[in-house]
């Protein structure tokens, strides 16, 4: 059996569903499977309010501009996650300062983020990689004394859960990408996702233009078009109607390969306390950047994939990935 690194199965109502907008010639952003999806997604997540959005990317910069994040704010991210958790902060002229992970869950160390606050500093992205949920309790805490936001990048781990409650449903605003290697994918696609009412009307204001809600074609502010299609809508519903199916899946391979390779010194990224880790990449740590290599080209060999590294995900303690 061969587990490419991610592979999007497109087997439900994806066709059936992006059939009717190219019927109905709705595949823009007007129809209403962008508004279907977001409904299902929010209410599984367990938020009042969600807006799809055109990719994962956008969705992080829209939450930090409907926050009201820029110039001088300083924000805390890890440095172990994808350069789109932190691109879009210095993109609005803030400050990103990086903060280190902890060595057994890889999620952002609480302590160093106490230490890195200042009176600069605004926000805390935490970032739940590879669909192993953050420290969320100490985090929440951390946020609270210091009069922090919090903002979550669910990218990794849609359906991830942190002592029984989603991910992505704990901060002031949260982000998810349907990025074609995703859980479940529109293609390209995102969703910004809170419960303060006034907060998502800010997002909904930013994300399409700047129009405001009372009047057509009258913008009161400059901003992006993050519009999601009825097309990414409908693949997003189809998808998210197999949503448990995927999830099990994913566990399902993770545990394989921890039995299959329970003889190896490798050292997989299991569930780290009362959490559900929803294994969007099953990743290991290797003893040496050697052991690393070997394994890459052991996989390669038999045509797995893997990535710099996954479906194996192999991060080496002292090596450069
Ligand atoms: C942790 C993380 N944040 C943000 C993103 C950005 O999402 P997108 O690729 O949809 O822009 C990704 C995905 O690629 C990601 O893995």
């Amino acid at each position: 059996m061969k587990y490419p690194v991610y592979q999007p199965s497109l087997t439900g109502n994806e066709k059936k569903y992006v059939d009717e907008c190219l019927d109905t010639g709705w595949i823009s952003c007007k129809g209403h499977f962008v508004t279907d999806f977001e409904k299902a997604f929010t209410n599984f997540i367990g938020v009042k309010h969600g807006k799809g959005v055109c990719n994962g990317t956008v969705a992080i910069h829209l939450a930090a501009s409907a926050l009201g994040l820029g110039e001088g704010d300083e924000v805390i991210c890890p440095t172990f996650t994808y350069i789109a958790s932190a691109n879009p902060f210095a993109q609005l002229g803030c400050k990103v300062v990086f903060c280190d992970s902890l060595p057994d869950s890889w999620q952002m160390d609480p302590s160093d983020i106490e230490r890195k606050i200042t009176p600069k500093t605004k926000a805390i992205m935490v970032v739940h990689l590879y669909g192993h949920p953050a420290e969320m309790d100490t985090l929440c805490a951390l946020a609270k004394k210091y009069n922090l936001f919090l903002i979550e990048d669910c990218a990794e781990a849609i359906g991830s859960e942190y002592k029984g409650q989603k991910v992505g449903s704990f901060g002031d605003i949260a982000c998810f990408s349907f990025f074609g290697n995703k859980t479940i994918t529109t293609g390209e696609g995102g969703m910004v996702v809170c419960n303060n009412d006034e907060l998502f009307e800010r997002v909904v204001h930013l994300h399409g233009q700047g129009v405001v809600a009372w009047r057509e074609y009258w913008h009161d502010v400059s901003a992006y078009n993050y519009r999601m299609t009825n097309i990414q809508g409908a693949i997003g519903l189809a998808q998210f109607e197999q949503i448990e199916k995927f999830i099990a899946a994913k566990r399902q391979v993770a545990l394989w390969y921890m039995e299959e390779l329970a003889h190896t010194p490798l050292v997989f990224h299991k569930p780290v306390g009362d959490v559900f880790h929803t294994f969007w990449m099953v990743s290991a740590l290797a003893e040496s950047k050697e052991d690393r290599t070997a394994l890459r080209e052991s996989l390669k060999s038999m045509g797995g994939g893997y990535r710099n590294p996954t479906n194996i995900s192999m991060y080496t303690p002292n090596a450069g990935v």
